[in-house]
């Protein structure tokens, strides 16, 4: 029977979906210090990540391994070029998250907008003497500008959104998307710095890479107008934190949503000091439904790309398909 390495604990039923096909070595715990990852990917053909960083060095430790599927759709916890040089597949899982992430985008952005947790910190404090006309005055969401920085499959949902709430959306990506999309979504295509200039709640949903880490730093923040929002969805890096603790400090900008960090789960002791911004803790795809059919979408990746299961040998969400013609 092949091996495979469940990294961290997932659905008990999708663990069990696995152990009729392989032998199964679940982490039942805490994240795994990475040397220990990688002792115990060693004799493994296959794993299942969430995060886990997997590098030339796991790789090279494990002979037999052919496939690491992620449970994510982002994969910068991966070395795709350390992948292709072994012959390891690497899969994600896409599509399935992106009504959930954009859900939340908008919960994380209006929060921000309308000082949410803000008001509710001071209400259980036991500070609420009176309402009063001037308390906690927010941003308007409706009616205004929406910035979509990432214009894939949940950025598109999110600017779907926009349409209920009358607003003007605009948006910046690698690339435009097709004039259909654009007019669908009624997107308008600006360059990063135009958007930052423009947009009243800008809203982050970049994959992270070289090229993309901070795409938000203090010369992106001191475009933005001192009444906007930035919300962060994508992943820790895309902003640069100590930057935008500093902007959030001075009122430079209104207020932030953020749910990925830096160096996470550690995020800069800056955020905790702030009242402007609102914090969660990387659960932007987190409903049941959503992180079952992402486990189970990651556990189909294995099982395929093992050569087991009704999908032997194609596997859904192939990152590096040339690995598989080979
Ligand atoms: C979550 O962060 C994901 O990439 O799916």
């Amino acid at each position: 029977m092949k091996k495979v390495l469940v990294a961290r604990p997932t659905f008990p039923d999708v663990i069990e979906r696995l152990k009729q096909y392989f032998e199964v070595d679940l982490n039942p715990g805490d994240v795994l210090a990475q040397d220990e990852f990688a002792r115990r990917l060693a004799d493994k053909d296959g794993a299942f990540t969430a995060g886990e960083m997997v590098g030339a060095k796991e790789l090279a430790g494990a002979p037999k391994l052919k496939v690491v599927a992620n449970m994510a759709v982002g994969y910068n916890n991966f070395d795709m070029q350390a992948f292709d040089a072994h012959k390891v597949l690497g899969t994600n899982t896409p599509n399935v998250l992106n009504e959930t992430t954009a859900d939340f985008g908008w919960a994380l952005m209006m929060a921000a907008a309308r000082r949410i947790t803000e008001s509710e910190h001071f209400l259980r404090a036991g500070k609420w003497q009176k309402w009063s006309f001037d308390s906690f005055l927010g941003a308007d969401v409706y009616g205004s500008t929406l910035g979509v920085i990432g214009m894939g499959r949940i950025g598109q949902a999110l600017a779907r959104r926009a349409s209920g709430f009358n607003m003007r959306v605009i948006y910046h990506n690698r690339s435009r998307v097709a004039p259909e999309i654009e007019a669908e979504l009624n997107a308008e295509y600006a360059s990063k710095e135009d958007l930052l200039k423009r947009a009243d709640h800008v809203v982050l949903v970049v994959p992270y890479s070289k090229e993309s880490h901070h795409t938000i730093g203090a010369a992106e923040l001191a475009l933005m107008k001192p009444s906007a929002t930035l919300t962060n969805i994508a992943r820790g890096g895309i902003v640069d934190d100590a930057a935008l603790i500093e902007a959030l400090g001075e009122k430079r900008i209104a207020a932030a949503g953020i749910d990925v960090f830096e160096g996470e789960p550690n995020l800069h002791p800056g955020f905790l000091a702030l009242e402007n911004v609102v914090l969660t803790p990387h659960i932007a795809s987190a409903t049941e439904s959503t992180r079952r059919a992402m486990a189970n979408l990651a556990a189909d990746n294995l099982i395929a790309a093992l050569g087991e299961g009704p999908r032997a040998g194609n596997p859904p969400n192939p990152i590096n398909p040339g690995v598989l013609a080979k």
